[in-house]
């Protein structure tokens, strides 16, 4: 079978596809040029890892991280089973396009694999399934849970979704062999740095209203308080010489008094990006909604400045 190129297997709120050209101006130079670790340290859906997994061949190991066990679940399952989850995602898939033009049946279905999930107590590869499944499936591929952590998302309405993509499964396990992968708080990430390494960071972003969902990817929240945690460690990795770039929401576009990411981030260099997500279809009115890159190294291709 032909190599595919590896690309995210999920749909995740906050995705970065759209951002990569501006995110590839604005990387560190060294990383073309001499062999190094990429860290991303709140991977998700893990769209700037594929992309730095087939663009750079200096890259000689990555460490991902997320707080999200079901998804690192996932991401291991890949890297080590992965035609045992083809196996049950295929039969997944069977079943589910089977109910195609039975919408009740379908209902029933789907809720039933959102029970089974929940519980949590089928094997890991069982479990990985289920999470692609849901993903797949449900509403507009979100991941939201209740405070217990119950995934919560009503089933979407796609007609016949992939839900098993068995090529690309196999080319993001291939991808994944040069990837550690760990679960839990980014701060632990710090270990695995060495000489050359840097850091890509997209955190949670800080919401634009109070009515924005789209900073419950997991149980706990990330408030403002949050956000200053990690520009501390971000300052820490600084002072340690490590390189980083931290995205996150242009909270100026929306109030311009609102100076937060620029007064936390004032020692580094922070550059506006137009954002171009279909989440911000009401910032079209306002016309300016960015987001921020900011970086701790300058680079040659200047973006607009601050
Ligand atoms: C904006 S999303 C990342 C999106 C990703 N760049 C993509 O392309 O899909 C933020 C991620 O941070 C994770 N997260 C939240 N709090 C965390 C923490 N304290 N440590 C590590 N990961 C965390 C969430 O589970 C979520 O997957």
């Amino acid at each position: 079978m032909a190599e595919k190129i590896a690309k995210p297997f999920l749909k995740w709120a906050g995705g970065k596809t759209q951002l990569i050209n501006d995110i590839e101006k604005s990387l560190p130079n060294a990383i073309t040029t001499s062999k190094f670790t990429y860290i991303e340290p709140f991977v998700g859906s893990g769209a700037v890892l594929f992309w730095m997994l087939n663009n750079f061949p200096k890259l000689e190991k990555a460490v991902i991280n997320d707080i999200n066990e079901d998804l690192i679940n996932t991401y291991k399952i890949i890297a080590t089973k992965p035609k045992e989850l083809i196996s049950i995602l295929k039969t997944f898939q069977n079943e589910y396009h089977l109910l195609e033009t039975k919408q009740e049946k379908k209902k029933e279905y789907y809720y039933e694999k959102r029970e089974t999930y929940n519980l949590r107590k089928k094997e890991k590869s069982s479990q990985a399934a289920l999470f692609i499944f849901l993903n797949r499936t449900c509403f507009n591929g979100l991941y939201r849970v209740n405070k217990s952590n119950g995934y919560n998302v009503p089933m979407g309405s796609y007609k016949k979704p992939t839900i098993c993509d068995d090529k690309n499964i196999l080319a993001v396990s291939n991808a994944l062999q040069k990837v550690e992968i760990l679960c839990g708080d980014y701060e632990a990430t710090i270990e695995k740095a060495n000489k050359n390494s840097f850091f890509y960071f997209d955190p949670p972003y800080k919401p634009l209203n109070e009515t924005s969902s789209f900073n419950s990817y997991a149980k706990d929240e990330f408030n403002d308080e949050e956000q200053i945690r990690l520009r501390n460690f971000c300052t820490k990795l600084e002072n340690k010489g490590h390189k980083w770039m931290l995205s996150n929401s242009d909270v100026k576009g929306k109030n311009p008094n609102d100076n937060f990411f620029d007064e936390i981030y004032s020692k580094f260099l922070i550059a506006r990006v137009k954002a171009r997500r279909s989440i911000n279809a009401n910032a079209e009115k306002r016309g300016s909604l960015n987001e921020l890159l900011i970086t701790n190294y300058t680079y040659e291709q200047a973006l607009q400045s601050a």
